[in-house]
């Protein structure tokens, strides 16, 4: 019984492996890029989680989110400036064909994350739409 249990566990696991082998990314300029946007699409969930009510407001917990996006997408331009491919990339060719284009917009992104004020519920609600503005400006142009 332990036996067979531990066979069950080891296959979920190969198969679990597998899954994530399939999905994620191996160049290792893609991943760095992937990471980032990930850091970028947690502390937004989390401005727009307390913005939309889905989380109760918390002043401390919005301005470290505030700081990390504002670093984070002060990092878009270095972290995708090489251009790198890979399978399961989403990232169009568009951006290296119109860079200047897509610097200005993650320059964008930096600007309205720099002006959201974290301060109080009804100041980052004011801020979220600039700041989707300028994810959605970018990812229809360059985001598959
Ligand atoms: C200047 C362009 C640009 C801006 C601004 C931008 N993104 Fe992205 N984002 C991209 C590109 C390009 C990809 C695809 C990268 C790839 O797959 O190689 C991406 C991918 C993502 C992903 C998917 C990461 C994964 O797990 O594969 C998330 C989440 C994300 N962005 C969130 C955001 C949020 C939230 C904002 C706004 C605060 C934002 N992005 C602003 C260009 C941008």
């Amino acid at each position: 019984m332990k036996r067979l249990s531990k066979i069950i566990l080891a296959s979920t696991l190969l198969t679990a492996t597998m899954a994530f082998a399939k999905d994620a990314p191996k160049d290792p300029t893609v991943i760095a890029r992937v990471e980032l946007m990930k850091i970028v699409g947690m502390n937004t969930k989390v401005l727009g989680d307390m913005a939309s009510g889905k989380a109760a407001f918390d002043a401390a917990a919005a301005a470290t989110a505030k700081a990390q996006l504002v670093a984070a997408t002060a990092e878009i331009a270095a972290k995708f400036e090489v251009q790198a491919t890979d399978p399961v990339s989403e990232a169009k060719p568009e951006i290296w064909a119109n860079w200047d284009d897509f610097v200005a917009k993650a320059g964008a992104a930096n600007a309205a994350a720099t002006a959201l004020d974290a301060s109080t519920l009804d100041s980052v609600k004011a801020g979220m739409a600039g700041i989707g503005g300028a994810c959605k400006a970018c990812h229809t142009a360059y985001r598959l």
